[in-house]
């Protein structure tokens, strides 16, 4: 389960000296390139709404193996979703595009980190890939 948080769907036209030209779209398509050559199942997800995301992490257990996720602006707000991470018990990989240490003061802090299975930050689309990769990895088998 790969899951955008909030703005990420307007990514390629928002702050591109940040975030680059890359669109949601070429992520995804990244992805499922990557999931059809590994024959793994693959679900998408972009929300702006913080308790959607908290539903869908809720439902995943049991059903899910691994998550992937870029919480955005959650990331250093959200008590809620790293309570479901927390809760469902499912290997998750933290992603994010840019290097959140290297931006402002409030970035650094990720409420997200500490459930999570490891965090990737700071490689543009190539995040994600190395995210799944790191995912699949972490898969109990
Ligand atoms: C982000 C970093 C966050 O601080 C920010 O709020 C985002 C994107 C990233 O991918 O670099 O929306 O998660």
């Amino acid at each position: 389960l790969v899951i955008h948080g909030p703005n990420l769907n307007l990514l390629g036209k928002r702050e591109v000296s940040v975030y680059g030209k890359t669109t949601i779209k070429d992520i995804d398509n990244d992805l499922k390139k990557i999931a059809k050559a590994k024959k793994i199942g693959l679900e998408i997800m972009q929300s702006d709404h913080e308790g959607e995301i908290v539903e869908r992490i809720g439902r995943a257990k049991g059903k899910i193996d691994a998550i992937v996720i870029n919480p955005a602006a959650y990331t250093h707000t959200s008590v809620a979703i790293r309570d479901a991470i927390s809760a469902v018990d499912i290997p998750t990989v933290e992603v994010h595009l840019s290097n959140i240490y290297a931006r402002e003061d409030f970035r650094r802090t990720s409420l997200i980190a500490p459930v999570a299975k490891g965090q990737i930050s700071g490689f543009g689309r190539m995040s994600y890939i190395l995210g799944l990769e790191a995912a699949l990895g972490a898969v109990k088998r």
